[in-house]
Parts: structure tokens; sequence; C-alpha cells
């Protein structure tokens, strides 16, 4: 049998953390979508078109991996897809909680959908999409924390934006 899995997300932006549990997962599963939502309550800082493109980007050289964008239920587009997995990074206890709950919550939508966790790698347990803008909005070095090439590109968005 395939196996597909989902990893979901805001990547707004995408980190070298996020590119870590990509690359693990490609090595796991047949096929991994990395899946960025679209209708998310927080407003995100970077266009859905600049997020795909760093993603494409930084997976170009994984094949199994294909970069893709939802919105609604997690489990009715892992279904629409065909993947029976759902892929999240666990960083620390602090995830666990919310993680937990969303797990459940997605295995009672739909029990065929399996949630499955990869413990970051522990140089990135710090590292979070907000924790790059902050830096970035406050003149700070986003050296090893996404890939060089995002660098100049994420510190001119920023610098648009204030
Ligand atoms: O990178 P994020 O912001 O932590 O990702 C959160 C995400 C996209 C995984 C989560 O918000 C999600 O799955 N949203 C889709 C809506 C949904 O299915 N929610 C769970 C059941 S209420």
């Amino acid at each position: 049998m395939k196996t597909t899995a989902v990893y979901p997300g805001s990547f707004d932006p995408v980190t070298n953390g996020h590119l870590d549990i990509i690359k693990r997962a490609s090595g796991i599963f047949d096929k991994v979508y990395v899946a960025i939502l679209t209708n998310s309550a927080k407003k995100p800082h970077f266009s859905l078109e600049q997020k795909i493109d760093w993603l494409k980007r930084s997976t170009a050289d994984i094949p199994n991996v294909e970069i893709a964008s939802f919105s609604g239920l997690l489990v009715n587009y892992a279904n629409e897809i065909g993947a029976n997995v759902i892929i999240k990074g666990l960083r620390a206890m602090s995830d666990f909680e919310y993680e937990f709950q969303m797990a459940l919550t997605n295995r009672k939508l739909s029990p065929n959908i399996e949630t499955m966790f990869l413990m970051t790698n522990n140089k990135y347990s710090y590292l979070s999409s907000s924790i790059v803008k902050e830096i970035a909005h406050l003149g700070g070095s986003l050296d090893g924390l996404v890939p060089n090439f995002m660098i100049e590109e994420i510190n001119s968005e920023i610098k648009k934006k204030q």
C-alpha cells in the first residue's frame, strides 16, 4: 500500500525546523503533501504565492514532496488527496497539549486518518515562524534559521510593511 502523508501549517514563513521535518517525512512516506492553510484566523504576513514559492524552492531536491494549499477542515483535504497520515512536528511539551487536542479532534472527524508526530531536531527546538518574523522586524540575523536564499527576500518583504 502506498503511504501518503500531509504536513499542514501556516508556513509564514517556512523555517529550517519545518524543512527538517519535511525531509525526514519524505524518507518515511511515499508521498508528502506540504499543505499551506489559506483561511487561517491568524492573518498571515506573507502572501500565499510567496509562501508556495519559498517552499517549492526549499524542497526542489526532494522528488516525493508536493507543495499545495487548502482551506476548511484538514481531514477533508487529507481525504480528498488520499492521505492517510497527518504529520505534525513537536518542539516541546508546550506544543503537546494543543497538538493532542487537534489529533483527537481530527480522529473523531475522520477515524481513517492517523496523526503522527515527529520530534524536532533539537537544534531547531526554539525556532518558529513568529521568531523569524520578530528577528527580521528588529534587524537581527536570520542566518541558520531559514534557507540562505530566503534571507534577503524576507528582509525586503518585512521592510515594505514597516
Ligand atoms: O502552522 P500552524 O499555524 O500551527 O498550523 C495549524 C494548522 C493549519 C495545522 C491547523 O490550524 C489546521 O489544521 N487547520 C485546519 C482547520 C482544522 O481542520 N482544524 C481542526 C479541527 S477543529
